[in-house]
């Protein structure tokens, strides 16, 4: 008896503390806003205002991808693309990734679209807040959901953080899981009626660097020794630039091996493949960015006298039975040529063995290709871009390379 009563009492006190600091918060929020629901940027406050206290975190954040991901001329012309699909239905989709804070304002979607269309968005797309507002993620739901618990509480690694006048603090274990990042990197939107085919990551579960404990944080938000925030003691920190594509992590993608066998008139080289990431290679919207294998063979005065590609990637068909690099349109995955996690491939080219020399030069390459699609998406990203030809989408990126001077008898 004694027992339950005291049980009901914790009850009453706990359910009463939290009604009163949901009522303080709610009071907290409202205070400036005309409506009854608290405005956009109270909820999610844009990462100018961390800045103020996280200098080091908002200034590698604002070298990294996730700073503009609504920002880039590529997005406004694919947010297009997929709008004039859609006939404007369910505007929100991209942005459940780009700028996810949509996904607690969804009646606003209209406006994030007039946000990108105007090409200089004010709104943060990831910010710090829509990362560190996240309590919980969802795994029984494909693609895994975000639950948001927005107020005064940011959410991060720390159990032993200090304290400060412009936030609580909560130690949420999710911060140092892949969890955290599986809502926007697991699959994008055709996922739902392709299923595992379109998955992005593929069987990184089974890869040796998950298995013995590797989360996505470990490769992609090193950790170093900094200041959390301005003018604290130095402690164990994570880097915001989350290096991919920009960034040295991209010489530890894969490794290049070359096999050269002269055969008379026909030479054979083997390009041996490994990749070390422990996901898909590449891991993006499938179609929209593939890496691609450059075996180039120089003969007398270093010419060219062979090249040839072999690509990794993705290709789609729509519902028409084309092909199409627009993943919001696939209903089938025509080709999937995806580097899996941490699989070797070999590659194997043959050619004329180039005369006239004592001998030749067998280069191979790795790069990330520039972004592929339609002449007239092209052309469309060109005229969005203040850098035109030269925006950075149309530049490939290389990876790693190889090379050997072959002797011929
Ligand atoms: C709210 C959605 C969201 C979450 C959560 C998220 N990301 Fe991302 N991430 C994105 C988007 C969108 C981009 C692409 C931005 C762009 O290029 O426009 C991106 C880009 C990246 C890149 C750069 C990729 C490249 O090609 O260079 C890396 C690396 C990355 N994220 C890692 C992570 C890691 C690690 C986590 C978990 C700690 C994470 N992300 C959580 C949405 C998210
Ligand atoms: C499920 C999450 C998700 C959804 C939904 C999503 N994206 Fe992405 N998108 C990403 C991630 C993650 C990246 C970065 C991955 C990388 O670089 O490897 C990305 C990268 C991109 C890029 C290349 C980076 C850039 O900004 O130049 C474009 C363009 C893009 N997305 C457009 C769209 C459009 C348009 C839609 C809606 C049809 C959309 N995305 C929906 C997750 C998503
Ligand atoms: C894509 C999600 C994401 C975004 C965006 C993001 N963070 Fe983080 N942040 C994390 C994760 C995950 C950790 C914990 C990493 C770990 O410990 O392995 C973290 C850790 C932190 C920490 C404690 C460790 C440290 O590095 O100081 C602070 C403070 C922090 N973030 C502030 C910010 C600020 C400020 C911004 C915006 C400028 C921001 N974060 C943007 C995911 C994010
Ligand atoms: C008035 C200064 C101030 C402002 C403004 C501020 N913070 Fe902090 N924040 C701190 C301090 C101090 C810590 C404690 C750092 C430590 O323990 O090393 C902290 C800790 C954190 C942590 C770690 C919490 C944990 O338990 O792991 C995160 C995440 C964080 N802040 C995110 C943000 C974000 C996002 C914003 C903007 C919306 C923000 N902060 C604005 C001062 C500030
Ligand atoms: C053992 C280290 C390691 C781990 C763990 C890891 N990655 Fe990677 N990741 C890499 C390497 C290496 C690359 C390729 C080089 C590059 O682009 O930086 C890469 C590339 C990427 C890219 C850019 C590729 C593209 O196609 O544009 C994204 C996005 C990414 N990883 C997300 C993730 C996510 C999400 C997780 C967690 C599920 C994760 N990674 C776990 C090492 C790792």
């Amino acid at each position: 008896m004694k027992a339950t009563g005291r049980w009901l009492l914790a009850v009453v006190v706990m359910a009463a503390s939290v009604l009163a600091v949901w009522a303080a918060a709610d009071r907290g929020l409202a205070q400036n806003s005309a409506t009854v629901k608290p405005s956009l940027e109270k909820v999610f406050p844009s990462a100018n205002k961390c800045k103020r206290c996280h200098e080091r975190a908002f200034e590698e954040w604002e070298t990294s991808p996730l700073s503009r991901s609504i920002h880039s001329p590529a997005f406004r012309a694919s947010l297009d693309e997929y709008l004039a699909f859609s006939g404007n239905k369910d505007k929100a989709l991209c942005f459940r990734c780009h700028a996810p804070h949509v996904n607690e304002f969804v009646d606003q979607a209209p406006m994030f679209v007039a946000q990108v269309q105007s090409g200089d968005p004010a709104i943060d797309g990831v910010g710090c807040a829509q990362c560190h507002l996240i309590k919980a993620v969802d795994r029984s739901i494909h693609p895994p959901v975000p639950k948001y618990e927005p107020g005064k509480t940011l959410f991060g690694p720390y159990k032993d953080y200090v304290e400060n006048r412009a936030h609580e603090s909560l130690e949420v274990d999710l911060f140092r899981k892949s969890d955290l990042c599986m809502n926007c990197h697991f699959s994008v939107p055709a996922a739902a009626t392709l299923g595992k085919n379109n998955d992005l990551l593929g069987a990184y579960e089974s890869s040796t660097a998950f298995k013995s404990g590797k989360e996505c944080q470990t490769c992609h938000m090193p950790e170093q020794i900094g200041e959390s925030a301005n003018g604290e003691n130095k402690r164990k920190v994570a880097n915001h630039s989350f290096p991919g594509r920009v960034g040295k992590l991209r010489q530890e993608a894969a490794k290049l091996e070359l096999k050269t066998e002269v055969k008379g008139d026909q030479t054979k080289v083997t390009v041996t493949v490994q990749s070390l990431v422990p996901h898909n290679l590449p891991t993006t919207h499938p179609a929209w960015a593939s890496v691609v294998l450059d075996l180039t063979i120089k003969g007398k005065n270093l010419k060219t006298v062979y090249r040839e590609q072999r690509v990794y990637g993705r290709t789609y068909a729509n519902a028409k039975g084309q092909k199409t690099v627009f993943d919001f349109e696939a209903t089938k995955v025509l080709e999937d040529t995806v580097l899996k996690p941490e699989e070797t491939r070999a590659e194997v080219f043959t050619f004329p063995t180039p005369k006239d020399a004592p001998s030749f030069d067998v280069e191979a390459s790795l790069n990330y290709a520039p972004v592929a699609g339609p002449p007239a998406f092209l052309q469309r990203i060109e005229a969005e871009s203040a850098r035109g030809a030269q925006d950075p989408v149309f530049q490939s990126i290389p990876i790693v390379k190889q090379a050997a001077n072959v002797p011929l008898k």
